[in-house]
């Protein structure tokens, strides 16, 4: 229903909660830089208030907030043609939370396996915002009339409890004001897996430095934890179908194809039946070739923080001038007094 009225508007977002790594740039710093030239109207988020949903050190986290915006900008992003700012600064986000907390049910939050892995064996002890995160995600989405979404496909779950409370909403209220919104999971590299273990995402918060590359890595730390990933002894297969029970073949065949813009068949054409100790230095010199240039421009543009919270600020007013009266508007339909 609601997509055919809807003006299509993209909105991501990320965690300034540590490092980038590759896994944020191939599954979504660098598909919101491809896609910025279609001609969407694109708002990128720095979720600082999703990152205190676990213990953040406050220097650390404004820190890692202007560097992450310093990764978008690094990776393509351009302030002035997509809107980036940080998510604190448009307070909207946590009122439209708190309406979608109302909507959300205790059943479709239990279910979410973000919560569950990140709570671990002691949820009791996990925050009362580590289990909200998703209404807040939502809330992101929506007080933009977001149509599309594009993410990892570890949050492919969130986007569909996005679009559960938006037709609860539309169904409880009956309006037809919030759109579905649609998840945008394509390319070759929507699951980076852990360098040390196929079965695992890449993730910034993995104890292990070797089982992910950061943005920030040079090159001689690139091509050490590329050499060291765990693979099999196996050389590559002679095709795609090979890989199927090969994970951590896959993951760096998955990587190469990502880095080097080409399809998973196009590269096992060129590398099938190659041994590791031939394909991965090849690998290694592809991601530093396109990694270093990233990690140089975003430690230029660390120089100048003033400016990376100047662009934030722009990126936060134009972004209010949108949530507003979206706001409003669910206020008024909520039936809350002066909107
Ligand atoms: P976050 O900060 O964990 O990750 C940011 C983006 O990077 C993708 N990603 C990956 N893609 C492929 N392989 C990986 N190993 C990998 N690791 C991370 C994620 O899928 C994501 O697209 N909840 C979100 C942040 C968020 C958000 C939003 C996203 C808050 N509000 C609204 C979209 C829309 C998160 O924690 O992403």
């Amino acid at each position: 229903m609601s997509e055919a009225v809807h003006t299509p508007r993209v909105f991501s977002g990320i965690q300034p909660s540590g490092n980038l790594t590759l896994g944020n740039y191939l599954g979504a710093l660098k598909r919101f830089a491809e896609a910025q030239e279609n001609g969407i109207e694109s708002i990128y988020c720095m979720v600082d208030l999703h990152a205190i949903t676990v213990w953040q050190d406050p220097a650390k986290l404004a820190n890692a907030t202007r560097e992450l915006c310093a990764g978008f900008i690094a990776s393509g992003l351009d302030p002035k043609k997509s809107i980036l700012f940080n998510q604190s600064q448009v307070p909207e986000h946590t009122q439209m939370a708190w309406i979608f907390n109302c909507v959300a049910r205790m059943g479709w939050m239990q279910r979410m396996t973000q919560f569950k892995d990140k709570a671990g064996k002691n949820a009791q002890n996990a925050s009362l915002g580590l289990f909200a995160y998703p209404a807040l995600m939502a809330a992101d989405i929506l007080t933009y009339h977001a149509t599309h979404v594009p993410v990892g496909e570890d949050q492919k779950q969130h986007i569909e409890l996005t679009r559960d409370i938006a037709i609860k909403f539309n169904n409880d209220y009956g309006v037809e004001f919030f759109p579905v919104t649609a998840p945008v999971i394509e390319g070759a590299a929507t699951r980076v897996m852990s360098l040390r273990d196929g079965s695992k995402k890449m993730s910034k918060s993995d104890p292990s430095d070797m089982s992910r590359i950061n943005l920030t890595d040079d090159a001689d730390t690139i091509a050490k934890k590329i050499r060291k990933a765990k693979t099999d002894p196996e050389p590559l297969p002679e095709s795609v179908d090979g890989l199927e029970e090969r994970p951590e073949a896959r993951n760096l065949v998955n990587i190469y194809a990502a880095l080097s813009d080409r399809t998973v068949a196009q590269v096992m054409d060129e590398m099938g039946g190659k041994p590791f100790s031939e394909f991965k230095p090849m690998l290694a010199d592809l991601a530093v070739e396109k990694l270093a240039p990233i990690s140089s421009e975003m430690s230029r543009l660390m120089q100048d923080p003033a400016e990376i919270d100047r662009i934030l600020a722009d990126g936060a007013q134009r972004a209010r001038a949108i949530a507003t009266p979206i706001l409003q508007e669910t206020y008024r339909i909520v039936g809350m007094v002066g909107a």
